[in-house]
């Protein structure tokens, strides 16, 4: 997509820090050495097949969107070593936390992206990913602010390009305004059915699921988590 098809900056401009506290030298080495080793190159064409983005075949693909500290993505990675994960994350700090967690474990089927997930999902070949996780997305509880969230008809017509048929899109969050309007925009999305079988489903947790960051930090403030897992019809 050219910088003139893309959808409006409202739905999809970064309104998040990029960068925190100093990086200690190990990370300042890693995010220097390791990083351009992973990182995807959205200057050339996405290659047809996306899996020979990885050194082996993949059986599956997903893609994390605001991977945070990097907690789940790496417990995810090392648990089906034959998935090819691609994390987004554009918080410096962040980035630098989960490039040392690859390195120490040695995991050889992540990718990573430094900036806006919109750009990946707009380089990524059409029905190529089989999940997309939006774990807490950044919540802007303010109502004034809720046209900065994530989920936006604009990124769920994105969602619904890259994903495969009957792939999946979860979310996660503790906002209660939040997961009501992922589910009045998933709703109305023709592309996408809650797959919620029962009224508990959306509390429990995604199977094997090891928490996050932002949710201990959601707990320990007393707010619960919902999960929706939407699939792509
Ligand atoms: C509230 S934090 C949650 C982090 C992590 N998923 C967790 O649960 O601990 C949201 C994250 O989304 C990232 N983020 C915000 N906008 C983004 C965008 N457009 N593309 C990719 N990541 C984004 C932020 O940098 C932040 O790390």
């Amino acid at each position: 997509m050219t910088e003139q098809q893309r959808p409006s900056r409202a739905t999809e401009a970064f309104f998040g820090r990029r960068k925190g506290k100093p990086l200690r030298e190990r990370q300042a080495r890693q995010l220097d050495e390791v990083l351009p080793t992973l990182v995807l190159d959205l200057s050339q064409p996405a290659p047809d097949r996306i899996e020979d983005l990885f050194a082996f075949p993949p059986a599956r693909l997903r893609l994390e969107i605001g991977f945070g500290g990097g907690e789940h993505l790496i417990h995810r990675a090392l648990e089906q070593p034959d998935t090819g994960f691609i994390g987004v994350e554009p918080f410096v700090n962040s980035m630098a936390k989960l490039v040392g967690r690859i390195e120490e474990t040695g995991a050889r089927n992540i990718r990573l992206y430094d900036d806006d997930a919109t750009e990946v999902l707009d380089w990524l070949p059409a029905a190529s990913i089989d999940q997309i996780d939006l774990l807490y997305p950044d919540p802007w509880p303010k109502r004034k602010h809720w046209k900065r969230r994530f989920v936006s008809k604009v990124n769920l017509d994105r969602f619904a390009r890259v994903l495969k048929p009957g792939g999946h899109f979860c979310f996660a969050s503790d906002i209660d305004t939040y997961v009501n309007w992922t589910l009045l925009y998933c709703g109305a999305h023709p592309a996408f059915e809650w797959t919620a079988g029962n009224a508990a489903d959306w509390l429990t947790p995604f199977a094997g699921w090891p928490g996050t960051r932002y949710e201990a930090k959601a707990r320990r403030e007393g707010r619960s988590s919902a999960y929706l897992t939407f699939r792509r019809v």
